[in-house]
Order: C-alpha cells, then structure tokens, then sequence
C-alpha cells in the first residue's frame, strides 16, 4: 500500500503526528508492534503540561481529558519536614494536568479510527528502506505473518527509547556521546487509595527522594528512590509504606496506605540523538531523547516534537517547501535541550546522591532554600514545569 507518512510507533508521538497531520489533510499509516489493548493499558507518566493539554482540546481530542483529569495549580517541595509550594497560577498563570498517559492513548487511537485513519497493530520486522531517496518504504510482517510494504514520502520514527529507526543514522552523522546516566533509579507503585495529597509532593529526606502523585480519586501513583541495582523482591508492601511514611510524613503531610496492585522500579538516563533527522527519517520523542522522570517532561516533549514535525511536513508535502522540514532538528533542539536541563537539575536537587560528602548535601539543602524562598526561583521552576509554550 501507498501513503504519504509512515509513521513507526502507536505511542503518543506517532498518534499524535498521524492525528495533527490528518487535520492538514495529509494521509498517514501507523505501524506499531504491540496490540491495542497492551498500548491502552500500559502504565506510564500522567503530567500533562498546559501546552499538550492546550492542543489536545484544540484538536478535538480534549473531552475526556477535560472531564476526568484533574488540574493543578501547584506542586509542593517538601524538605526538613515541611513544604514549600510552587504556585503555577499565580506565578504564571499556568496549570499542569493530571491524566494518564495510556488514557492520551486511548483518545487518540479512538478518534483516528474515527476520522478512517490506518494503525495497524501487532506488526513485526518494521524496517525502512531508502529513506534517503524521495521514494522511500517499510517493509514489515503483519499479524498473520505475511510479509507487507508500504511506501510512503516520508518516514517518522517515533518508536520509543528502544527504537530501531533512530540506527538508522550512521555513525559519522550521529552523536551517541550526549548520554548521562544517574546513581538512582525510581521504584513507582499503584494503590488502591485515598489522595495523600491535593497537590503533587516531591520530597527530598536523608532517606532518599519520594514523590507522591495520583491517578484518580481512587488510585495513587508514588515513587520512591531506590538504588539503580535494587530488585523490587526486595520491596515488600509494609517496607514500601514505611519508607513513604518516612520520607514524606511531616507538617501537613501525611501518606494514605492502600493495597498495592503493580510495582516496578524505571532506570534514569538522559539521552539526546543528534541530528533527529536523516534524509527523509525523521526522529521525534523517546526515539529521539530520554529524559530522567523528575518533572514528567517525556510525553510532553514528544508531543512538542510532532507539533513541529506535523507542520514542517505539511509545508512539503502541501508548497515542495522544504526548508522547514530540514530545520526541523535545529527548530525543536532548544526545547529537547531546555527540557533536559529541567529534568537534570530536578532529579540532581532533590535526590540523594550516594558517596556525597556533608558539604554537598548541605549545599543541595541550601539551593531548594534558594530556590524555595525566592519568588525568581519558584518563577522558573513554574515556567519550566508547566512548559514553554509551543509557538
Ligand atoms: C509522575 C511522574 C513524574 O515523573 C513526575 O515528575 C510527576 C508525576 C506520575 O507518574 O504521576
């Protein structure tokens, strides 16, 4: 079959693309590996900045958002037992919003299907051919295991970190070098529970960072820095609530025990793949960058990537103009690089970092005091988590 995008990835950067392309009346296909059911059940971030929010509802696929997510107006720092609000609106006029990742799935695949858009599930050996030609294809074996093609005018990766379209680009061209990895890792739990919280806490205690955060009234979503080499047999639930109570409890905190139902510890890194594009592949989100979780900047990022994408390939596809597709790498790289900076510096503030001497604890102490207690300091603290706007 023929069409003009083809799209690697049903996460929320290939949706997202096939769904802002389709209001341009450009054509797209959507290969993805995984089935349906696993892409609208599998667990992952659920901050949403004001920007994804803001597109979402413009675009149509904003209601559910509207009605079940939950806007805040502030997140709270917690350290030396007490907390320390960061207050979006009246900083910046901002909010973030509290709504599942799998739930933007959902929305999405729901409302392609619906306009007559093409994901095709279940696929496997996806594999670009001649993405540096204006004729390039996708090779790929679909659910009953016949082999298939699909040839298209250009190509977007947007795979995840475990992609295979991003080795596409060769060696000389790409920089593999603007990687980092962290001394800690995040073990997140689901529970039945009661909000601790009305807002989200990141809590810095000797103990190890916590973060306490939410999915519904009734299910709770918290993480709890643990080492990168833990193993989650060694969380029982009681040391997981101990652990919790410790390290947030305090002045007007207090954690809500539940009943645990999904457990699992996430690794850090930070990564960016430079260029994010390669004749006519071109990179967006995860596939392209990781971002550590402190501050949930990876599904927003992917999502300001294809608002870019979408409009760059439009400009081809629509006028032959391709100025803007091949800047594409250089007009989204500022944010990619901002956005890393934030997630950098919220996991370095508030976590503890193992071998550190008294002095650089007490220094971290005193930069959320900065930070904390000025009005610049929660200013740019707001900006950055609720996001740049995306024009
Ligand atoms: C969540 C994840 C984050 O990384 C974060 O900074 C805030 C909230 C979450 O999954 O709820």
């Amino acid at each position: 079959s023929r069409t003009q995008v083809a799209i690697v990835g049903a996460g929320p950067a290939g949706l997202m693309l096939s769904h802002l392309l389709h209001l341009r009346g450009i054509e797209s296909v959507v290969l993805e590996a995984r089935s349906r059911e696993d892409i609208e059940a599998t667990i992952r971030a659920g901050v949403l900045e004001q920007n994804t929010v803001d597109l979402m509802v413009e675009t149509g696929v904003g209601d559910r958002l509207k009605a079940e997510g939950y806007e805040h107006h502030g997140v709270e720092f917690r350290f030396g037992g007490r907390g320390h609000r960061i207050a979006f609106d009246e900083l910046v006029g901002r909010a973030v919003t509290v709504y599942p990742q799998h739930e933007v799935n959902k929305d999405l695949i729901a409302r392609r299907l619906a306009d007559g858009g093409d994901i095709r599930f279940g696929v496997s050996d996806v594999q670009v051919h001649d993405h540096l030609t204006d004729r390039p294809y996708l090779t790929y074996t679909d659910p009953q295991g016949n082999p298939q093609r699909l040839d298209a005018r250009l190509v977007a990766g947007c795979d995840g970190s475990r992609t295979s379209t991003r080795g596409l680009i060769p060696e000389p061209q790409i920089r593999t070098d603007h990687f980092r990895q962290y001394p800690f890792a995040w073990l997140g739990i689901l529970a039945e529970a009661p909000r601790s919280s009305e807002e989200l806490i990141y809590a810095r205690h000797e103990r190890g960072f916590a973060l306490v955060s939410t999915r519904t009234a009734d299910v709770q979503r918290h993480y709890l820095q643990v080492d990168p080499d833990d193993d989650i047999a060694n969380w029982s639930d009681d040391r997981i609530w101990s652990e919790l109570h410790a390290r947030v409890d305090g002045e007007g905190a207090e954690i809500k025990d539940g009943r645990i139902f999904e457990k699992s510890i996430l690794q850090f890194r930070s990564f960016v793949c430079e260029p994010m594009q390669h004749g006519n592949l071109f990179l967006a989100g995860d596939a392209a960058h990781t971002v550590p979780p402190t501050g949930a900047k990876g599904l927003n990022l992917a999502v300001a990537d294809v608002f870019v994408l979408a409009r760059s390939m439009d400009e081809y596809l629509a006028r032959g103009d391709r100025a803007r597709l091949d800047g594409y790498t250089e007009e989204v790289l500022p944010r990619v690089w901002r956005a890393q900076h934030f997630s950098w510096w919220m996991s370095s503030m508030l976590h503890t970092h193992p071998g550190n001497s008294p002095f650089d604890n007490k220094r971290q102490d005193a930069e959320l005091d900065a930070v904390t207690r000025s009005v610049a300091g929660r200013t740019l603290i707001a900006e950055q988590y609720t996001g740049w706007p995306l024009v």
